[in-house]
């Protein structure tokens, strides 16, 4: 699909939902959320990130809709033609910036699931207790050269399936595996539901303590929430650019936020249940999924067979969704810098694995580079998702509540009056205050400059 200069659409509704769906739906579901969740409070964090997916993601997510398909643009091209005057297209720089920070270091998760996968082929993850989970882990992500071996594996298919541009392969794929991620999270949710912890669980996930709601509880969750959704980087314009003219926006953002959210509760209530269980601090950062989930797939009948099953999958989702970060930079070489789509797609892939190697070894031998007391890894993954995405997101939002044509947002909204959409307004209202100053106060709460 996305190869195409002839701008093939999508043809089916299910088409939008599916590769839209495909970008958000990853490791910030299933690895992000609940180690987030784990380390700010678990329910204070829940229902702040709630909050930021419907005041400010899902307005955000229409505006990324409306400009990619007014434009079929990327979003360099998308500024420029809708505000040739102006610096706008510097919103695009952020979001190229933000796709490499991010590739970088979720090809780095990305290659710890391959480790899982590839230990649960060999049997090596059947561990008889949650001290050994923890020490494998521990064992792993230290080791000099396998974490970085499989950074650079799951690099190169990514590059492969980029560079000969058989997205649509994989995005056929992923319709499939999709469902059967969704499926197989819900079976583990009964499982832990049944779990001695379960209850503790459920209520460190849904019963917020409002006292915890903080500056870094706030920053956190509106970072997680752009992450999970691919916002604020240009990603979801971009696929909205292929968008027919049928498409409903508001309907194909809101489906999109709430199976997006849904993969993320279902996650947490995997998790949490099992932390009680098993006796881990949620507060274990990174580790904490790569520790308990092996743990939960062994006790399982068949274990094994559940956790291939399972990392192969998140494997897929994690694929689907750097596919789509990629796009970004190559669209921006290929379309702005005139570049082959093999350079660009080159140029992306090195720049990646320079900075994935960085991230990657960011566990062992450069562990003592800090900054704030965060390793080159979580910088990587702070600075893009709780900076650079929501810093896009603002712009963009700006953008459409104060710049963009009232008629032009009117008539992607209702695909020129044929389709009737009552939140017109609340959209526009977010779009113009919420979104942009909600944005600002958190930044400015976290520099404690209110
Ligand atoms: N939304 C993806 C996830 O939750 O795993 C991550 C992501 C994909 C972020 C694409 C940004 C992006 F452009």
């Amino acid at each position: 699909m996305l190869q195409n200069d002839n701008r093939a659409q999508f043809s089916t509704r299910l088409g939008v939902i599916a590769t839209t769906v495909g970008s958000a739906v990853g490791l910030g579901n299933i690895w992000r959320f609940p180690y987030e969740a784990g380390t700010h409070g678990g329910g204070a964090f829940l229902i702040t990130y709630l909050c930021f997916i419907f005041a400010f993601g899902i307005p955000i997510l229409c505006a990324e809709f409306m400009i990619g398909r007014g434009t079929h643009s990327n979003i360099f091209g998308a500024f420029r033609q809708l505000r040739s005057s102006g610096k706008w297209h510097w919103v695009g720089y952020i979001g190229i910036v933000a796709s490499i920070m991010i590739l970088s270091f979720y090809s780095v998760v990305a290659g710890w699931t391959l480790e899982y996968l590839y230990q649960s082929i060999t049997g090596a993850l059947n561990l008889n207790s949650q001290e050994a989970y923890h020490a494998q882990f521990q064992q792993f992500s230290t080791h000099p050269w396998r974490p970085l071996l499989w950074t650079i594996l799951f690099l190169i298919v990514n590059f492969v399936i980029v560079i000969r541009g058989v997205q649509k392969g994989i995005e056929r794929m992923s319709n499939i595996m999709m469902p059967i991620l969704f499926l197989i999270l819900i079976i583990f949710c009964v499982n832990s539901l049944l779990m001695p912890g379960a209850k503790e669980g459920l209520e460190f996930l849904f019963s917020p303590d409002f006292s915890k709601i903080d500056s870094s509880v706030m920053v956190s969750a509106m970072g997680q929430a752009f992450f999970s959704l691919s916002l604020g980087l240009g990603t979801m314009m971009t696929y909205a650019s292929y968008f027919s003219k049928e498409t409903h926006i508001v309907k194909s953002a809101t489906i999109t936020a709430c199976l997006d959210t849904t993969v993320a509760i279902l996650s947490g209530v995997i998790i949490f249940p099992a932390v009680f269980t098993f006796g881990v601090s949620p507060t274990q950062g990174p580790a904490l999924v790569f520790e308990v989930l092996p743990n939960i797939f062994n006790q399982l009948p068949g274990g094994s067979l559940w956790s291939i099953l399972f990392f192969f999958l998140l494997f897929i989702a994690s694929l689907s969704s750097t596919i789509s970060m990629s796009e970004v930079s190559i669209a921006y070489f290929t379309e702005e810098k005139k570049m082959s789509r093999n350079k660009a797609t080159i140029l992306n892939t090195a720049i990646a694995l320079i900075f994935g190697t960085l991230c990657a070894l960011s566990f062992n031998c450069l562990d003592n580079i800090t900054i704030a007391g965060m390793t080159i890894f979580s910088i990587f993954d702070y600075v893009s998702s709780n900076i650079l995405l929501p810093a896009g997101g603002m712009f963009i939002s700006f953008f459409a509540g104060w710049l963009l044509d009232r008629s032009f947002i009117h008539n992607q909204l209702t695909n020129n009056g044929s389709v009737k959409v009552r939140v017109t307004k609340a959209i526009i209202f977010s779009l113009k205050y919420v979104a942009p100053t909600g944005i600002i106060l958190v930044f400015l709460s976290s520099l404690k400059l209110i």
